[in-house]
């Protein structure tokens, strides 16, 4: 009896030596057939209480060893490169395939100029200042030189908001990014070289031209001897880079009640290069920012001394520069999230 077993023992071990993970399932059939619970180990194991006393304790040594020798082979089974094939085909899924590559977002047309005008004044050494789009009279308006009742504020179209505890002040969404400036000129320290983009608000009727918000980068330049020279170099070197290098500028008289003198730059147009087109309404120059000198008024109000310092001034619509650096004809694009729109511009441009 214990021959017979010793022999069928080992006549399993050749066929487990010899077994080949060939088929899809091997090490699954495999477990099944050796160590599952009407297996080959559990049958011999079944046979033991067959076996006279004395021959107990042996036999129980071989087919223990018996057992450890199929478990090991199942492992080995189990963690061979054909078995892990096996597996991923019952699953189907490649774990050693490439992923499928999420769609890349495009940066809005806005940010990407708005970015590239930040970058262009950054190295003429211009820092970046913000402030809070709900302000208050004072900043929006009467340290700029627009008191109460001056005309001038009937330009800008003023959303008002009701504050609970304003006790009667009247706040509004903030007009012109030039009520950064001030907040900086009231900080003391100067000189100052700041630009300050941002979003801003007039209640104007929507159409391809106007929108109740746009983005505004103005910038200010306070320092000792600073002159309109220095503010023409400055705005010709932002368009160079901004357009191309063969750009033409202009200036005109104008009016700002915070500037003085105030003037509006103008360049050859863009698009039909000066000849006449309807962008430039067949003038040829294309307005593209307001600038002057700071009002004394201005810098006094911010607790500046006007016999000192002197600075400039200037302010610009992204979305102006945008349309016509892209050519785009309507304002309304730009916020009606349109991805056919918004997939055209690379940050490269
Ligand atoms: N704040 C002005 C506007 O929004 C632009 C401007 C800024 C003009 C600075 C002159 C100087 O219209």
């Amino acid at each position: 009896m214990m021959e017979e077993l010793k022999e069928r023992i080992q006549s399993y071990k050749t066929e487990i030596d010899a077994f080949e993970p060939g088929e899809t399932n091997a090490s699954e059939l495999f477990r099944i057939k050796y160590l599952g619970t009407k297996g080959i180990v559990k049958g011999l194991m079944g046979e033991m209480k067959n076996v006279p006393a004395e021959n107990k304790k042996g036999l129980g040594q071989l087919l223990n060893d018996f057992k450890i020798f199929a478990e090991n082979k199942y492992d080995q089974l189990k963690g061979s490169s054909i078995n892990n094939a096996e597996v991923t085909a019952h699953t189907s899924i490649d774990f050693t395939l490439p992923g499928d590559a999420l769609p890349l977002g495009s940066r809005h047309p806005i940010s990407i100029v708005k970015n590239k005008i930040i970058s262009i004044f950054q190295r003429l050494g211009f820092a970046v200042a913000e402030g809070p789009e709900i302000e208050d009279d004072w900043h929006n308006f009467t340290a700029l030189n627009m008191p109460q009742h001056h005309p001038a504020r009937d330009m800008h179209d003023t959303f008002y908001v009701s504050h609970p505890d304003s006790g009667g002040a009247e706040w509004m969404l903030r007009t012109h990014t030039s009520s950064v400036q001030v907040r900086e000129m009231e900080k003391g320290k100067l000189p100052i070289r700041i630009i300050c983009p941002g979003r801003v608000y007039r209640n104007e009727t929507i159409s391809a031209r106007a929108h109740c918000f746009f983005h505004q980068v103005e910038g200010l330049y306070i320092a000792e001897n600073v002159s309109f020279a220095d503010l023409k170099q400055t705005l010709y070197f932002f368009v160079q880079e901004m357009f191309d290098e063969a750009v033409k500028i202009r200036f005109r008289p104008s009016y700002f009640p915070f500037t003085e003198p105030s003037a509006e730059m103008d360049i050859n147009c863009q698009i039909c290069g000066g000849t006449g087109c309807n962008v430039c309404k067949y003038t040829g120059w294309v307005e593209i920012l307001g600038c002057g000198m700071a009002h004394p008024n201005l810098l006094e109000n911010c607790g500046i001394d006007s016999n000192k310092y002197s600075g400039f001034a200037f302010g610009m619509g992204i979305e102006r520069i945008t349309m016509l650096k892209y050519q785009i004809k309507d304002l309304r694009l730009f916020s009606e999230n349109d991805l056919r729109f918004l997939k055209q511009f690379t940050s490269a441009m």
